[in-house]
């Protein structure tokens, strides 16, 4: 360390290691500002701030769905966050990109896979599988530990709560219009819990994975219907 018989020049480190009010202020500086840094660009980035092509903001049943979902602690064991990984990428479709949550207050990446991730579990299955695999999971995949939600089918969904969230969600920038809220009541009237949660499990990340489907559609080689004739440029 230092040598005593030396003073300590202004500008020392020893100074500051030695000083427990100094460290933590410069800690603390250098923090908010490494933070800023890394986290203030992307309230300015289209790629985070604007929604992927086709992005909707939830229908009025899909947005009751959504709240069941965080209201049965879904997200305990599911996460919606496919990590740009091939072992992730080839199991649960093309990784999650930040487009696709601008609609979500708060979003629900999740961080504990006990279930399988399902940001693109939209389209995987039928209505049909999921009603069958709430009520049970078991009767469709027997050695689930997943618990059963046979409540979901019996309770109605409440009508007067669904204008109030639209607008709360409004207020943080879901481009809601007041049709749409002043309708949203009646969309959900007489709807089972069941129902909106199924809706908002069948609109996970599908406006990504549509679009993907859509270009692969129009890129495959030698359709048949096409008008235009398909010149096959670099055939093997
Ligand atoms: C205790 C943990 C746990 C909780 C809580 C839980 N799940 Fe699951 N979930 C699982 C497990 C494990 C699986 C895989 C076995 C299966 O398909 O049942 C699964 C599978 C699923 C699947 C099928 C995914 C696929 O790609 O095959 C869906 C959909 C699903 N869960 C939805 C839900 C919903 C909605 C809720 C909340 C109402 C929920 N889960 C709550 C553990 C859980």
């Amino acid at each position: 360390m230092s040598d005593n018989n030396k003073p300590v020049p202004f500008f020392s480190h020893e100074k500051i290691e030695t000083n427990n009010f100094l460290m933590i202020v410069l800690i603390l500086l250098v923090v908010a500002v490494g933070g800023m840094v890394e986290i203030v660009p992307l309230f300015f980035q289209k790629s985070t701030t604007e929604p992927v092509t086709g992005l909707k903001p939830y229908t009025p049943l899909q947005l009751m769905g959504r709240d069941i979902y965080l209201r049965e602690g879904c997200y305990g064991c599911h996460s919606q966050m496919i990590r740009p990984f091939r072992a992730e990428t080839l199991r649960y479709g093309h990784y999650s990109v930040a487009g696709e949550f601008v609609y979500d207050h708060p979003f629900q990446w999740g961080s504990k896979r006990t279930g399988p991730d399902l940001h693109r579990v939209g389209g995987k299955y039928s209505d049909e599988w999921h009603r069958i695999h709430l009520h049970n999971p078991r009767d469709v995949v027997p050695e689930s530990n997943m618990p059963a939600y046979p409540w979901l089918e019996k309770a109605l969904l409440d009508t007067t709560d669904v204008a109030p969230r639209m607008k709360a969600l409004r207020t943080v920038g879901v481009p809601y219009t007041d049709a749409e809220i002043a309708g949203a009541a009646a969309e959900v009237k007489d709807k089972t819990e069941q129902e909106a949660l199924i809706a908002y499990l069948q609109v996970l990340g599908r406006a990504l994975s549509d679009q993907l489907a859509a270009q692969a559609a129009a890129t495959a080689p030698a359709a048949p219907a096409s008008a235009t004739p398909v010149t096959p440029v670099n055939a093997p």
